[in-house]
């Protein structure tokens, strides 16, 4: 058993006071978002939040990390001196494997290319007791849903699909790596109070349609930021007759318009897929609390008035959706595909259909796409187009190994990946003649971005069901309708594919030699973790230091960023992914970016110390080298984008001081604070412009800093003329211990040292 049962009983056990305390504040019936929320408060509630508007500390159950998250989230968590992880925690392997040829010659290559990795990996959960599963072992997701997720649980994870979860009746949100290091800590997770948004579900699935075409509808409808800042809550019938996986489908793909996360009440369906993946208990305890993971009653009866915004979709009428291309909103209803893709001249020939991962690779997916490919068989059918099969877990691929399915795929031409992200994430080493030439993909995948699956811009991605998938993959041609359309066999004969067929759970039972996980040691005290001094990937991490006490004095500026600066134009993405374990290999990305008002040019900044220009890593490094301090200055919504943490380790790595804007993207300004670093504004923005290139700065107030206080900066010009500049910060009390002992990681270590 790899989950935690006394996790969920302890939960349970506590789950009537919880909602009841809830209902009494908030004064409503409540949705089933709201008792998971409420429950999960890192401290009591003293008042109903308001959604949309407060800010609320939360204590998660789980966290789960991906292998290019968790490098950074680990490394930090090394630093704060518990000898355990906070919560039950899991890393995954998932995201470094490149699809080339197949899955075994795939999965050999990146044990060789990313050993060192996967050694830190596996030797720093071993030591601080977090599960551990290996490259092979499966798709984070759906690893989760198989073995963690539980109904009426919180989970955090270092990865957008997160939400997958949900399908099994948990809010399961999305995070970067540093608010993993704080559930793991045993901080607080902070999230603002989410707006919620009702899909009622009548009616029943039939034929061809299918749980994605759920979740293609409401992209459309909902469009890539319809959900943001809300959760999404499915209800009703039509809700209750969809499979657990089905609904983890629904949920995973909620990220493709912006939801915090995506859920499910509680029901048989969830029961049963407990059940089949070995859980029995968690269904039994669950039945214990029914009530208490699914919504009032009353809120059934009238949803319009619990819900910010109420969707209602007819499952009887849904029909099969392509999405496409380049945006997974772009809803198109099977009926009117062929018409569009004539009309927009995009590629009709498929090059290449891609079925699983891990939005859409459950037993019934692959059993109603194999029932497609049996029928192609029966009907002497090859596929067209080529085709590729991910499992999402070692778990279904042994399993459908086994029912006969991979043979049935590999008989019409498909090729089976690694149980790995694959294709998904752009890994994947695509055989393509002519790069440039205007072409047509088609995946079960979650999103369909310009070079996301394959890094080139000229490739259409569409998304659709693992079904739809296939049957264009045997068609090789996207003006195809399989619905209503016939295909010319082998014979020359017109032969139609019948609608799919297929089960939910395997009959014969769920089964695995190897599922390819890795329990923590019980006492990981001795356990080293594995890390070479010479590694390029991966570096220790020393912790900051802690403020000197003193105001700043002689700063320079190290840049003054013009316009939009996100974390983009501080941490850049591409090429640097593969230093994200590294922080100093990684800091000679720091805001490079950026675009210098001073020249309008990225990368170029005057090293006051020499008077030449030169890029602003190597510049800040002179600096440093120097013992002197710096600011960046910039610009409003700073650090808007990803949650990325880098963006604020790299500054304070390379000894920048202060970062000093006209506004912050609130995300990227905390996590500044979590570093140790001065996130500071302009009292009035106006004086963004008092700012010159060769100023001399000092930053006084430091030695009585405290919530609402002030911070003067003195600009000592070059002519000797001087401005005084007010500034103001957001910081409360624990926000400037962490200011003064030099990050939060060395508060919660000084705390574990007493
Ligand atoms: Fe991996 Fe793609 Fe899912 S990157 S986690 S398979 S969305």
């Amino acid at each position: 058993m790899v989950f935690d049962l006394d996790l969920i009983k302890k939960l349970y056990a506590g789950l009537p006071a919880k909602v009841d305390s809830a209902r009494k504040l908030t004064g409503t019936p409540l949705t089933l978002a709201e008792k998971i929320l409420y429950a999960h408060l890192y401290e009591p509630a003293a008042k109903a939040y308001t959604r949309g508007k407060d800010y609320v500390d939360f204590a998660p159950d789980r966290v789960a990390m991906q292998d290019a998250t968790a490098q950074m989230a680990l490394l930090q968590f090394m630093t704060c001196g518990r000898d355990q992880v906070a919560v039950p925690s899991t890393v995954h392997c998932d995201h470094l494997i490149q699809a080339k040829t197949g899955a075994v010659e795939d999965l050999k290559n990146a044990l060789n290319v990313n050993k060192e990795v996967y050694d830190f990996l596996s030797s720093i959960s071993n030591k601080y007791g977090i599960g551990f599963w290996k490259a092979g072992a499966g798709i984070i997701h759906q690893v989760v849903i198989e073995n963690y997720a539980f109904p009426g649980g919180m989970m955090i994870g270092t990865d957008s699909h997160t939400p997958n979860a949900g399908g099994l009746g948990m809010v399961a949100i999305g995070v970067g790596g540093a608010d993993a290091v704080d559930v793991m800590a045993g901080l607080a997770w902070e999230l603002k109070m989410p707006k919620l948004i009702g899909v009622k579900l009548t009616g029943k699935l039939s034929g061809w349609a299918s749980a994605k075409d759920v979740i293609l509808k409401v992209a459309g409808i909902l469009t890539v930021k319809g959900g943001t800042g809300a959760i999404v809550e499915y209800f009703g019938e039509g809700a209750d007759s969809l499979s657990a996986t089905g609904k983890g489908t629904i949920c995973n793909m909620g990220a493709e318009i912006g939801a915090t996360c995506s859920l499910f009440a509680y029901d048989e369906k969830m029961a049963d897929y407990l059940r089949a993946t070995g859980r029995s208990e968690v269904a039994d305890l669950a039945n214990g609390v029914r009530e208490h993971l699914r919504p009032d009653e009353a809120v059934y009866a009238n949803p319009e008035k619990y819900y910010d915004q109420l969707i209602e979709i007819d499952l009887n009428t849904l029909e099969p959706h392509v999405n496409g291309p380049f945006t997974p909103d772009l809803a198109w209803p099977i009926s009117k595909f062929a018409e569009a893709v004539r009309a927009n001249n995009w590629p009709e020939r498929l090059e290449v259909a891609l079925i699983g991962s891990c939005t859409n690779s459950s037993y019934e997916d692959i059993s109603r796409s194999a029932s497609l490919a049996e029928q192609a068989i029966a009907k002497k059918l090859k596929a067209k187009a080529e085709f590729t099969i991910t499992p999402g877990s070692e778990l279904v691929r042994h399993t459908i190994e086994k029912d006969g399915f991979l043979k049935t795929f590999d008989q019409i031409g498909g090729v089976v990946l690694a149980n790995a992200c694959g294709p998904c994430i752009g890994q994947w080493a695509r055989h393509i003649d002519d790069p440039n030439r205007k072409n047509s993909i088609i995946t079960s995948f979650n999103r369909n971005f310009a070079k996301r699956n394959d890094g080139l811009a000229s490739t259409h991605a569409f998304v659709a069901s693992p079904e739809i998938v296939t049957a264009f993959a045997i068609a090789g041609d996207l003006t195809f309708n399989p619905l209503t359309d016939t295909l010319k066999n082998e014979e020359g004969k017109d032969v139609k594919l019948d609608e799919p067929t297929g089960v939910e759970l395997p009959p014969k039972g769920f089964s695995v030699d190897d599922p390819g996980y890795q329990a923590p040691a019980a006492d990981g005290s001795s356990v080293q973790v594995i890390v070479s001094p010479e590694s390029q990937r991966l570096q220790l991490l020393a912790p900051f230091a802690a403020w000197e006490g003193t105001d700043l004095k002689g700063l320079r500026l190290l840049i003054k960023a013009k316009g939009k600066c996100t974390t983009d134009h501080i941490s850049m993405a591409g090429p640097w992914l593969k230093f994200r374990g590294h922080l100093d290999n990684i800091s000679n990305n720091m805001l490079i970016g950026a675009v210098n008002f001073y020249n309008d040019k990225t990368d170029t900044v005057k090293n006051e110390l020499t008077g030449e220009y030169g890029p602003v890593p190597a510049t800040q490094r002179a600096y440093k080298a120097a013992g002197i301090g710096t600011v960046v200055v910039g610009d409003e919504n700073y650090g808007e984008g990803s949650s990325r943490e880098h963006a604020a380790m790299e500054p304070r790595h390379l000894g920048v001081r202060a970062i000093i804007v006209r506004s912050f993207a609130r995300i990227h300004e905390t996590n500044l604070k979590k570093q140790g670093m001065l996130a500071l504004t302009f009292n009035d923005k106006a004086d963004y412009d008092k700012i010159q290139e060769d100023d001399v700065i000092d930053l006084n107030g430091l030695t009585t800093f405290a919530p609402g206080s002030q911070i003067t900066m003195v600009l000592t010009h070059k002519d000797g003329s001087k401005d005084n500049v007010i500034l103001n910060h957001t910081y409360n009390d624990q926000q400037i211990e962490w200011f003064k002992a030099g990050g939060a990681l060395n508060v919660i270590r000084a705390q574990f040292a007493k």
